[in-house]
């Protein structure tokens, strides 16, 4: 009997934290963002994600971390999944196996890596080339930061002004070595509470309530210029105020949202406030913070710096544990 060829890929990406965070959906149909944003995409971090394609399965079988999904984490793979049958014109059910090998439940971004990693192994479990520019056109429908992932090194994801979303994708603006001296200090934070509201269903109650969004969004072409020049020139005395300045913008206008959208705990606001009180000694930007819709929060700083800026950040009350990453490379097939 002639062997049924393997419907099987292995795909691993990377999470990122974005220097421009994406908050809000023009279309929700295609996927397609109100604005463009930047990322750094980050090593050492990965999901690792494994598809099979299984003409005898009756239906999808979803492991995350070792235990099995239900509910609204396997209906957002499934959902998925029947996106990439429907362009490969198949219909097998099919057993999706995905690890992290950093903590879930910590918050650090998740659904970014394990998207980008679902959208490699399922097209490459059923012979799909797609490029990375289609495979980061695919994983926004996935969770949108996911197109990114697909990319190492600073990678801006662009809105796009076409109704069909054609100009919609992420790309590479800068590989993971352009910035040896940057470094991502990730610290996180003790009873960081789960997110009740998934951020894209948060962004659209943003955009519906929010009385800062529109200046926001007027805002953000000329910072994002200057954030791409900041980063071109390693420029870490221009690019740092720009990045808190942004994240500053995205938690107004998350707080200004009716109900109001609070991620942060008082251990995060006080490691703010630490920073500010570092730069403000130092008499310039030695760091900056930024955070995603979660309490933890990654101060950016130069390699020579890191460890005074740790040693200080560490000690305040709440701070459960530090990591020290870098920009790193994007997603790849495994094997
Ligand atoms: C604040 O891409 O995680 O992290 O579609 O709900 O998965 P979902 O949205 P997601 O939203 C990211 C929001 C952000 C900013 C960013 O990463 O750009």
């Amino acid at each position: 009997m002639a062997r049924r060829p393997s419907l099987e890929a292995t795909y691993e990406a990377p999470p990122n934290i974005a220097l421009v965070k994406y908050w809000g959906v023009r279309d929700r149909e295609r996927a397609l963002p109100y604005n463009s944003s930047i990322s750094v995409t980050l090593d050492r971090l990965r999901s690792r994600t494994t598809v099979r394609f299984d003409p005898d399965l009756s239906d999808d079988r979803v492991e995350l971390n070792g235990a099995v999904a239900t509910g609204g984490p396997r209906d957002g793979v499934v959902r998925f999944l029947d996106r990439v049958r429907a362009r490969a014109n198949v219909s097998h059910r099919a057993e999706v196996r995905s690890r992290n090998n950093f903590p879930t439940a910590s918050g650090l971004a998740s659904s970014a890596s394990g998207f980008a990693a679902l959208a490699g192994a399922s097209t490459a479990a059923l012979g799909l080339r797609l490029s990375g520019r289609e495979l980061s056109r695919l994983a926004r429908f996935g969770s949108g930061s996911a197109s990114r992932s697909v990319f190492g090194g600073f990678v801006e994801w662009r809105a796009g002004t076409r109704a069909d979303g054609s100009d919609c994708y992420a790309r590479p603006l800068y590989g993971p070595n352009h910035w040896p001296a940057l470094v991502d200090l990730v610290l996180i934070v003790k009873g960081a509470p789960v997110k009740e509201v998934r951020s894209a269903d948060a962004m659209q109650a943003t955009v519906a309530t929010s009385p800062q969004y529109r200046r926001r969004l007027a805002e953000l072409p000329g910072r994002i210029r200057r954030i791409r020049a900041a980063i071109g020139s390693r420029d870490s005395r221009r690019l740092f105020p720009l990045v808190m300045e942004e994240c500053d913008s995205f938690r107004e206008v998350c707080e200004t949202t009716r109900p109001s959208l609070d991620y942060l705990t008082s251990t995060s606001r006080a490691i703010l406030g630490e920073v500010r009180a570092v730069n403000r000694e130092a008499g310039r930007p030695v760091s900056a913070y930024t955070h995603d819709a979660g309490a933890h929060v990654h101060i950016f700083t130069l390699r020579r710096d890191a460890a005074s800026v740790r040693r200080r950040l560490a000690r305040l009350p709440g701070v459960e544990r530090t990591l020290l990453l870098r920009p790193g490379p994007g997603g790849h097939l495994v094997g």
